[in-house]
């Protein structure tokens, strides 16, 4: 798979030990690449990046607010491909720590791109943002990457902000030679074993079950685009290998969004999750949760046709398996998270979705 551009390279992954960090680096390294990674300590306990034990060539623990130290690591690492997910990737806690989340995901993502900028290595940079940095008109279709960067809470207002300074490295602050290669990455609410992050609908759904009481439903009509992990990361990997093989006509905002039939409402989500675990009970808070969108979905037209992306997992494959991350987790202490990737590897070659360019 992408035409072996992981085998033996310098990667750095930021945000390594979060939850679509550590599925990423487990692909990455599946995939034979020499892995550097940058985070603070784990967010939780548990978490899935203790779980995996991974060996990177290098981990750093620190703070991407502090540039002189991010410095450092890109000098110590030398990578070539740079993936960017470190952030303060949470909209409740936004409201709660406004400016930590600007500077995290605005300075720090400068400090990054800055630190990609002085490197004599790095070739391509692939920013991870999210669904919500559009300007959230509550319309019944999708996204494209032309509309309105916006938002209108600190979380998704520092996420457009981010795209910001990502397009300003690539358009006006020059690197020697444009050597390097930027793009961004958009994708939604993403599902799959191994979180246990705060105020996400399946984390807070699994913490019920393993304490045996009922969870909360703060907004059970609000429909959400639901995706696997896999689908999210199977497209950040693809992106980096046509920004590392082509360059250009790739160093572009790119949407990966699910299929249609994959916008559920809230409830919708629980009450399809209690068909694999049956232990899960909930109940109704009718009071809307502040600041959060109704609806707000995205168009991947554009990956589809330009990358040959697509999801490879539909809605219901999505749940079933992050049910039985989940219960395999819970029953047998065991992680399924290798056997995961294996077998979307092999779902996508038979639907020939081997992702190399011709
Ligand atoms: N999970 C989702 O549903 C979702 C949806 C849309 C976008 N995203 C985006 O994807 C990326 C990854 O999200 P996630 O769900 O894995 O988040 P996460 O909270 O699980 O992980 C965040 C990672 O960033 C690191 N980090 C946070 N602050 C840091 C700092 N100051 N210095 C260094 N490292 C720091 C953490 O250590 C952790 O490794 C984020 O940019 C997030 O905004 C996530």
């Amino acid at each position: 798979m992408f035409n072996q551009v992981f085998k033996n390279k310098r990667v750095l992954v930021t945000g390594h030990n979060g939850f679509k960090g550590s599925w990423l680096t487990q692909w990455l390294s599946l995939l034979e690449s020499d892995i550097f990674g940058i985070a603070l300590p784990p967010l939780t306990n548990p978490n899935h990046w203790d779980l995996l034990k991974i060996n990177l060539k290098k981990e750093f623990i620190v703070d991407i607010n502090n540039f002189d130290k991010v410095k450092t690591c890109f000098e110590a690492s030398n990578p070539e491909i740079v993936f960017h997910l470190a952030a303060q990737s949470l909209v409740k806690e936004g409201f709660i720590s406004p400016q930590k989340t600007w500077s995290t995901n605005v300075l720090g993502t400068a400090n990054v791109l800055e630190c990609c900028r002085l490197s004599k290595s790095v070739k391509a940079v692939v920013v991870i943002t999210t669904d919500k940095c559009y300007e959230n008109n509550e319309w019944t279709w999708g996204y494209r990457e032309i509309d309105r960067l916006g938002g209108k809470d600190p979380y998704s207002a520092s996420k457009s902000s981010c795209e910001l300074v990502v397009e300003s490295y690539k358009h006006s602050i020059l690197n020697p030679n444009n050597k390097i290669k930027y793009a961004t990455a958009r994708a939604g609410n993403v599902i799959g074993g191994g979180d246990w992050s705060s105020n996400r609908l399946i984390p807070d759904a699994i913490r019920s079950v393993t304490r045996g009481d009922s969870i909360e439903l703060r907004s059970p009509s609000s429909t959400r685009p639901w995706q696997h992990v896999l689908d999210c990361i199977s497209g950040y990997l693809l992106l980096a290998e046509n920004l590392y093989l082509k360059g250009n006509e790739y160093s572009n905002a790119w949407n990966y969004g699910p299929e249609d039939s994959a916008r559920k409402t809230v409830e919708e989500v629980i009450v399809d999750l209690k068909k694999h675990i049956p232990n899960l009970t909930w109940h109704i808070n009718s009071k809307q949760a502040t600041g959060e969108s109704g609806q707000l979905h995205l168009d991947s037209s554009l990956v589809k046709s330009k990358q040959r992306w697509r999801p490879v997992w539909n809605y219901d494959k999505s749940i079933y398996e992050t049910a039985e991350w989940y219960n395999m987790w819970i029953k047998y202490n065991k992680v399924n998270t290798k056997n995961n990737i294996n077998n979307y590897i092999k779902d996508a070659t038979k639907e020939k979705l081997i992702w190399t360019i011709n």
